[in-house]
């Protein structure tokens, strides 16, 4: 049996959560499984409001959208990202900002924001990268200062902390991801939690093509009508409905995820010293959202290898993002090699190794037994 990268598969519910939407005769947007989803995630992170979305990429437009980006603005960004990070700001014309990240935690380097921020710059976005905090405190600190919007990107992060505070609370806005890649998912799916309640009425208004359709359907206005810009970001109840079935089991994930990653730390620290291999690190006050367990490699020639090492034996890994200055469209920005020296590095290090809700105990061993017989 082959070690999959990710297996997305049921762990709970969701399959009689499905075939209830399938008969409830409510399939389109906003039905009690969307309200459900809605609420648990209110409550588990303590936010006035989430809006389930059709993926991340799109919570992040529609943050794009709240916070009237336009022509001209600036929008700072970690290098190492999703390119959904940034383009959700560039549809709207605003000009990327890239900046490089920690070498140790590989999230955005708060030390470099001071120099990247101008009068321009109008939101930063900070990615809590495999869901270990950025280092909030001083990324809000400087927003507040010189009044930067902050989103966060915490398509890793859900259920992650850090400081004791969930991430995803500390700027006005901040994106989840539920793609099938995610700790909980439903396939293709996303969330916009709103942290600053002044943007709460607008962001209904967005997600339901410019609309007052949200306050129609509570009762609030007796007719809908256009009343602003927008979109369709909003799920069908049967995606919420599978997201449902797993939010509900989001303890067990995350406890086995957690029993995963431990594992994979435990069996590859000597081996990992022992060949100036770096594994992830968690600052003591992060608590982690367990969503991935890296590698970083000596470099490119020996990460390639070593991914081939683990195929031929059936484990799939796979390595992450390409530096964003230095992909076609980043380059089109100005961006140029040396720009980001940490990104070029660790882009070419990185490797991911299978870790899912299905991974069992035995193919970790498979993988750490085959990992130890790499020869370098
Ligand atoms: C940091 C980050 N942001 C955004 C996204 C986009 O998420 P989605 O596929 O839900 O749009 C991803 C995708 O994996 C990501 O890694």
């Amino acid at each position: 049996m082959p070690v999959d990268f990710n297996r997305p598969l049921p762990v709970g519910k969701e399959q009689e959560y499905v075939l209830q939407a399938l008969q409830s005769g409510h399939i389109s947007g906003d039905g009690p499984f969307t309200k459900k989803c809605h609420t648990l995630l209110e409550q588990a992170l303590g936010v006035p409001r989430v809006l389930l979305t059709t993926s991340c990429t799109h919570a992040l437009e529609m943050a794009a959208l709240l916070l009237e980006i336009k022509v001209g603005d600036e929008v700072v960004i970690p290098d190492f990202t999703f390119v959904s990070t940034v383009n959700a700001f560039i549809l709207r014309g605003a000009k990327p900002v890239f900046v490089d990240i920690r070498p140790d935690t590989l999230n955005l380097d708060e030390a470099r924001l001071a120099d990247a921020v101008t009068p321009k710059t109008k939101v930063i976005v900070p990615v809590h990268y495999a869901g270990v905090g950025c280092e909030m405190d001083s990324i809000m600190e400087l927003a507040r200062d010189r009044q930067i919007a902050v989103v966060e990107d915490n398509a890793h992060g859900l259920f992650g902390r850090y400081k004791g505070r969930n991430l995803g609370t500390f700027g006005a806005l901040a994106a989840q991801s539920f793609h099938e890649t995610k700790n909980i998912s439903c396939g293709e799916g996303g969330a916009l939690v709103i942290n600053d309640r002044a943007l709460i009425d607008r962001a209904e208004i967005i997600r339901e093509k410019g609309t007052n359709r949200s306050r129609f359907f509570r009762g609030q206005i007796d007719r809908y009508t256009w009343v602003d810009v927008g979109s369709s970001y909003l799920p069908s109840d049967i995606l919420a409905a599978y997201l449902l079935g797993q939010l509900e089991e989001r303890e067990r994930i995350q406890a086995q995820r957690r029993n995963a990653w431990n594992t994979y730390a435990a069996g590859l620290r000597d081996w990992a010293r022992r060949n100036e291999v770096r594994l992830p690190t968690v600052p003591g006050y992060c608590e982690q959202s367990y969503h991935m367990f890296f590698l970083l490699m000596p470099n490119l020639e020996v990460r390639t290898r070593f991914i081939a090492h683990l195929r031929e034996r059936g484990i799939y890994t796979v390595f992450h993002y390409l530096p964003l200055h230095l992909s076609d469209m980043g380059r089109g920005f100005g961006g140029r090699v040396g720009d980001c020296p940490v990104t070029e590095q660790v882009s070419d290090q990185l490797v991911r190794l299978p870790l899912h809700n299905r991974l069992t105990g035995a193919d970790q061993e498979e993988v750490i037994e085959a990992i130890l017989k790499f020869k370098f």
